[in-house]
This record gives C-alpha cells, sequence and structure tokens, in this order.
C-alpha cells in the first residue's frame, strides 16, 4: 500500500498544456482546485496557496465545515449534490464515508486509495493526465465485506470554472444523431441519462460548459464524455454553495451491480478535455485517441457499401457489376452489407442464423469476394451480432437466449429481439459462427450493426438486468475476434451512429456516423460528433444525388466536399453512372486519397461564420505546411455577394499558396462576373487569412469549394 507523506498537501499535474491541482488538506477528501490550463511551473507554495484560497468557509444555515467537492463524494460528510458513490447491503450500510490511506503521484498522475472501515469498503481514485493534455479518470469500488455489497451509483468528477454558465449538449435521433443545444447552466443539475443498453441516437457525446457564447474559435470551454456503450449518466450541477462540475458514470438498473466480498466495479473512464474554443478540445480527444497502439494509421481505405445500392435484393450479377464500377473510380474496400444470411429477404427474419443463405448464394459468398479480392479491393461483411429475429431458427431453438424481463417478449423493435451475449452458450455460439465466416472468407472488415435499444433487458422472466453484462459481453466479444483475426477492421454501426463512444471506440476502427447521407444535414452531424471523435474513424460517403433519407436532391459537389472530412466512402449504385459522372466520383475519389493523410493527422478547424447559411471548415497539417478547407452554402444568404469568410489555424507568420481544388471546378451563376482571386494566383499569410480572410466563390445552396493551402 502506497503511504501517505505528511508535506504532502497539494499536488501540482502537468501534461500536454493541462494542470490539475488537487489539495490534500489532511482530514478532508482530496479535492480538485484546478483543471485547464497549464499554470507552468508554480512554485510549491504558490500552489499551497492556491489550494488554501480555495478552501471553503462556514456560512450561516449551514454545516458546521461546509463540504466541498471532494474526488470521492458521499452523502456522510455533509455533501448534498450528487454523491460519487451510493449503495447498500440488503437496504442496510447505507452510509459511506471514505478516509484517505494513501497515495502514489508522479509528474502526471495520481492514485488516491481510500477505506471506509464502517461500511468496508475500499475505493481507488486514479487521474491522469495524458500527453494528448486530456485528462483521464476512473474510481474502483471494492467490497472488503462479507456480504454482498449492492452499488447503486458510481460516478467521477470534474471541476468548472464558476463562469462556466453556458452548456453544449447533443440530442437526436436516428438519422439526426449529435445535434447541438446550448442553454444556460443554471443551480441544480442537467442530468442526461442513457437508458437504451447503448449511447442512443439522442446521446450526448459530449457534456460541455463554457463561457457564454464560445464557440469552435475561441472561448474557454471544459468537457467530459463517458467511454462507456452501455447505459450512463452524464451531468453538469452547480450548487449553492459555489461549486460547479460535470460528473458522469454508467448508469446501473436496480440491482445490477451486486459485489461479492472481495470483488470490485471500476468505472467506465470520464475523459475530460478543454480548451480556448471547441476545437482545441477536440485536438486533445483525437491526439489522444491516434496515441494509442491499435489505432487504425494505414490510409483509411475508400470503401464502397452495398446498403442503398442494393438493400435486401442480393443478386451476383449486379454486385459484382457494382464491384466492377467501384473499382473504376477508385474504391478500395467493399462492404457488402445486410441480407447475405439464411432467412433474410427482408429485415422479419434470420437475424441470429449466420450462415451463408444458399438460396441467393448457391456457391457461397466466394463469388463475390473472390471477384472483390481479384480487382484489388478489401472485402468486408455485415454482422449484427447482438440480435435476433423471433422468426429464425436460432430464437426457436434457443427462445431462452433472447433478453427479457417477463414472460412476453419486450416490445419489438425492426421486428428483433436481443441476444443474451452474457449466456456463456450464446456468446461461444455468435463467436463461433462469426469465426467460421471470417476463416472461411477472405474478409477483412466488419460492420458491426446493432438495430434497436435494450428494453427490458433482464436474464429472463424476473430475472436480473442485463445490460452490464451484455455490454461487457459485446467488448469481449470483439476483442475476441479482433485477436483471432490479426488486422481485422470493425465498423461500430447502430442504426447509424446510436453506438458512438470511445468504449466502442477503443476496440473498433471507426463508426458509422449516421444513416442519413446527405451532406446538408452531415454537416453538423460530423461537426459535433468530431469533438470528441478524429475524424479518421468517422464513416463519410458519397450519397446518391436524391437523397433516400431526406428526398433532398443534392450536388456531388456538396455530397463529395463534406465527405472529405473523414473515412472517405460511396453509398451509391455507381453501375448507374454515366461516363460522365462516373470521372466525376473518380476525381473525388482521388481527392479523398490525396488528403487522408492530412484527415488522420492534421488538426480540424472549424470557423466561426456569422452567416448561417455558409460552413467553413478545414484540417490543417501538425506542422502548418498544408493545409485544406472547404468552404460550403446551404441555402441563400442575406448579402449578394457573401460577405469574407476566414480560415483559422494556420501558422500566423507563414505565407500561403491558395488554390480552388475542387473537382468540377467552380460553378459560375450567369448573372453574376467571376470572382477575382479564385481565378490568380494568390498567396496570403496565415495571419491574413485568419483576421480577414477572403470573398467565398459560392454563390448559390447547394455549392461547395475545396481550397488547398501550402505554405511557400
Ligand atoms: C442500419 C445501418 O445503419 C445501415 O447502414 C444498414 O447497415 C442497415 N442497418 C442494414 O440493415
Amino acid at each position: 500500500m502506497p503511504v501517505l507523506p505528511s508535506d504532502a498537501s497539494v499536488v501540482h499535474l502537468r501534461s500536454g498544456g493541462t494542470s490539475v491541482v488537487v489539495d490534500l488538506l489532511p482530514g478532508s477528501m482530496p479535492s480538485i482546485v484546478h483543471w485547464g490550463e497549464d499554470l507552468g511551473d508554480a512554485p510549491h507554495d504558490t500552489l499551497v496557496s492556491l489550494a488554501t484560497s480555495s478552501r471553503l468557509q462556514r456560512i450561516s444555515g449551514g454545516l458546521d465545515r461546509t463540504v466541498r467537492l471532494g474526488v470521492v463524494s458521499t452523502a456522510a460528510s455533509g455533501w448534498a449534490a450528487t454523491p460519487s458513490i451510493e449503495g447498500h447491503r440488503d437496504g442496510e450500510d447505507v452510509s459511506t464515508l471514505f478516509a484517505l490511506t494513501g497515495l502514489h503521484a508522479t509528474d502526471d498522475s495520481l492514485e488516491l486509495h481510500f477505506a471506509d472501515s464502517e461500511a468496508e469498503l475500499s475505493a481507488c481514485y486514479e487521474l491522469r493526465v495524458a500527453a494528448s493534455g486530456l485528462v483521464r479518470v476512473r474510481t474502483t469500488l471494492r467490497n472488503d465485506g462479507a456480504g454482498v455489497y449492492t452499488v447503486q451509483a458510481l460516478h467521477t468528477t470534474l471541476p468548472l470554472p464558476w463562469d462556466a454558465t453556458e452548456i453544449l449538449d447533443t440530442t437526436g435521433r436516428h438519422l439526426r444523431e449529435r445535434s447541438a443545444q446550448r442553454h444556460e447552466l443554471a443551480f441544480g443539475t442537467h442530468l442526461r441519462e442513457s437508458r437504451r443498453g447503448r449511447p442512443g441516437a439522442d446521446a450526448t457525446l459530449l457534456l460541455a460548459a463554457g463561457v457564454p457564447g464560445f464557440g469552435f474559435e475561441r472561448g474557454l470551454v471544459h468537457g467530459v464524455h463517458l467511454a462507456w456503450s452501455g447505459n450512463s449518466r452524464v451531468f453538469a450541477e452547480r450548487t449553492p454553495t459555489g461549486e460547479s462540475f460535470l460528473g458522469a458514470g454508467e448508469l446501473y438498473l436496480p440491482g445490477e451491480v451486486r459485489l461479492a466480498a472481495g470483488e470490485e466495479i471500476a468505472t467506465p473512464e470520464l475523459l475530460g478535455s478543454w480548451g480556448d474554443g471547441l476545437d482545441e478540445l477536440a485536438a486533445r480527444f483525437h491526439g489522444e485517441w491516434r496515441a494509442r497502439p491499435q489505432h487504425p494509421t494505414r490510409p483509411r481505405p475508400i470503401t464502397l457499401n452495398t446498403w442503398e445500392a442494393v438493400y435486401f435484393d442480393h443478386r451476383l450479377p449486379k454486385l459484382v457489376a457494382l464491384a466492377d464500377a467501384a473499382a473504376e473510380v477508385g474504391v478500395e474496400r467493399y462492404v457488402l452489407d445486410d441480407g447475405w444470411f439464411r432467412h433474410r429477404r427482408d429485415d422479419t427474419a434470420g437475424l441470429g442464423d449466420w450462415y451463408i443463405d444458399e438460396t441467393v448464394w448457391p456457391d457461397g459468398l466466394h463469388p463475390i469476394a473472390d471477384h472483390v479480392v481479384a480487382k484489388g479491393m478489401e472485402f468486408g461483411l455485415w454482422f449484427e451480432p447482438e440480435m435476433v429475429n423471433p422468426d429464425s431458427d436460432l430464437a426457436r431453438s434457443h427462445p431462452d437466449w433472447i433478453l427479457r424481463g417477463r414472460t412476453d417478449l419486450p416490445p419489438s423493435a425492426r421486428q428483433q429481439q436481443v441476444l443474451n451475449l452474457a449466456h456463456p452458450e450464446a456468446y461461444d455460439y455468435i463467436l463461433g459462427v462469426i469465426s467460421a465466416i471470417l476463416d472461411e472468407y477472405a474478409i477483412s472488415y466488419i460492420k458491426w450493426d446493432h438495430n434497436r435499444d435494450l428494453v427490458d433487458a433482464a436474464a429472463g422472466p424476473g430475472g436480473a438486468a442485463r445490460v452490464h453484462a451484455q455490454t461487457l459481453a459485446v467488448y469481449r466479444l470483439i476483442d475476441e475476434l479482433k485477436a483471432t483475426h490479426p488486422g481485422l477492421e470493425i465498423e461500430s454501426c447502430a442504426s447509424g451512429g446510436a453506438r458512438v463512444d470511445l468504449g466502442i471506440l477503443d476496440r473498433t476502427d471507426r463508426i458509422w456516423t449516421s444513416d442519413c447521407l446527405d451532406p446538408v444535414e452531415r454537416l453538423e452531424n460530423q461537426r459535433y460528433t468530431a469533438l470528441v471523435v478524429p475524424p479518421e474513424m468517422m464513416g463519410m460517403h458519397l450519397t446518391t444525388p436524391h437523397v433516400h433519407s431526406t428526398g433532398r436532391t443534392v450536388s456531388l459537389t456538396m455530397s463529395g466536399a463534406v465527405a472529405l472530412f473523414g473515412h472517405f466512402g460511396i453509398e451509391w449504385d455507381v453501375t448507374t453512372l454515366s461516363e460522365t459522372d462516373a470521372a466525376a466520383v473518380g476525381a473525388w475519389v482521388a481527392l479523398a486519397k490525396r488528403v487522408r493523410p492530412l484527415v488522420a493527422t492534421g488538426r480540424l478547424v472549424n470557423a466561426d461564420v456569422a452567416d448561417p447559411g455558409l460552413d467553413v471548415r478545414g484540417v490543417v497539417a501538425a506542422d502548418a505546411a498544408s493545409a485544406f478547407f472547404t468552404i460550403t452554402q446551404t441555402q441563400t444568404l442575406i448579402s449578394s455577394p457573401a460577405g469574407r469568410v476566414r480560415f483559422p489555424g494556420l501558422d500566423a507568420d507563414r505565407t500561403y499558396r491558395v488554390q480552388l481544388v475542387t473537382p468540377g471546378g467552380l460553378v459560375q451563376i450567369p448573372a453574376q462576373s467571376p470572382l477575382e482571386w479564385a481565378h490568380h494566383e494568390t498567396v496570403l499569410t496565415g495571419r491574413q487569412l485568419a483576421v480577414v480572410g477572403v470573398r467565398p466563390p459560392v454563390q448559390n445552396p447547394q455549392q461547395s469549394v475545396v481550397v488547398e493551402l501550402t505554405a511557400l
């Protein structure tokens, strides 16, 4: 057990431009005094003063000792806001109060050990400031008693500056995930819960709070993300004792976490970032994720997914023609979506029967898989491993493998139910059938779908809740398939982007960002998803010009420009293209290949634009030697011509050659004369571009231009 040094009254952790200062006042729960901007190499006595000057005084009407937010705050200390730990032993032993028993601190990490000898519990609190400047926090609770301890809640928190009074979070629905909402951080709790057994389309990916009006370029903002794919609670709280904080934890269903003697449970990691503007906050998430050894670093293969091209209508000649046309325009990965397995002629049947449908594929998938590989592309396949249709051989032979809390099945969604993967035989069956297909075919990619919420997810009629166990079983299944199939990449899809979190993205290679491929809609969806998810992990595809989900007709130019900011692909029947259109698609694919190294390593920047009809975003290389931006007009503008737009994030002191590289060139409206700079050699400094900007060469909705910048 680490020892508690007598002089350790304050610790200062620093890394990646972030400081965390923790007050270790003896006899008091340790408390984070500061999380955010690096405070530099501050002398110890100033840190002690910083800690002292943050302590609370006694107040009228309060306890004799005012309780502050600690790293493990419980009600028995007098803390009256959301506690870090709640639980009981069969309705008793509800009181918990932890005393520090040891600590271990380095320059960038802190481990605190606590014990509550009366409640017979111990806790370990770990905080690390990563090289990216991201803060990672976790608490582990252990039952030291002889009987079972039921954990009701386990949260971790990070403090906010008191003047962070505006909240940004996201909500959404199928086809419109991660729509931003802003509101005041008032006194009380702003609580976002996910009770869907997956984060859900309406989940907030990030809960952020900042100074009023904070934007992408400027304004101090702090935010947290919980790296977990099951149920969760994320909250922002402001107390009448002058405390403001962000917190999160797994949401345990009743009785879901019962610790036997000696057992422990850890919170999912709470990841905290901050920035002068959201772009800086996002860059820490991206930097952290990119630094992981398992991060996909080879160029993201241009992907064609068959779903919107053929849906369930699987016919070999058509799918072969699609592969040919895909290869022709430069596709590198071909993914066969839903519809290839037994009984799956539509979405009413077949989930769980993971055997090739002999009626549609009499020779197995070999003809298509071999053809794809012969064309020089990788072959990918769709699965929905956690699901089962009641109309399937699997459900008929193992009805007890379906998650349910009652005799009747839970409400149906897309005619399907959820398989209990915490059931060892169900788990082995799924692992076995998927492995068999991976072993037979040259499959290097799985599109792993999850098309319904978990409702009443229990181990059987009258049984125990299973969301926690299910989430861990899914993680284990993915980890096991990856370990036994080196090089296998997995996409996390859930009716589009309903399972987007860094728990799943720690073990998969990309998300399907949304089923909505409409670039007008995707602009916001992608912008807010990228607050946490590195762009190269976000699937972005060219859409059919007549968008299936919105009915809008969109230009290839806009579709292409929007898709450049992620893992580029195509969701379109490219066999129907004229020669001219195929060449145009090929030009976008070529551009995506050129910019993808930048997308995967550079810094994403979003200009705070005054006109709601204009969108300006870009990626700037880590060394700022190159960049590309897109300017997209989504609706008519009140001014004509449009006011200037700026390109932030470049090196202010360097001069850049500014070139328009939009495939297909500029669209020129007859009534307007050409914009002078767009047709001549243009050189501007990074400062001029960020501060003054240029007139955008767009004139009508649905126009996008791609601007490449190269430092001279
Ligand atoms: C939902 C996904 O989001 C789609 O892309 C597609 O894979 C369908 N499921 C297939 O059923």
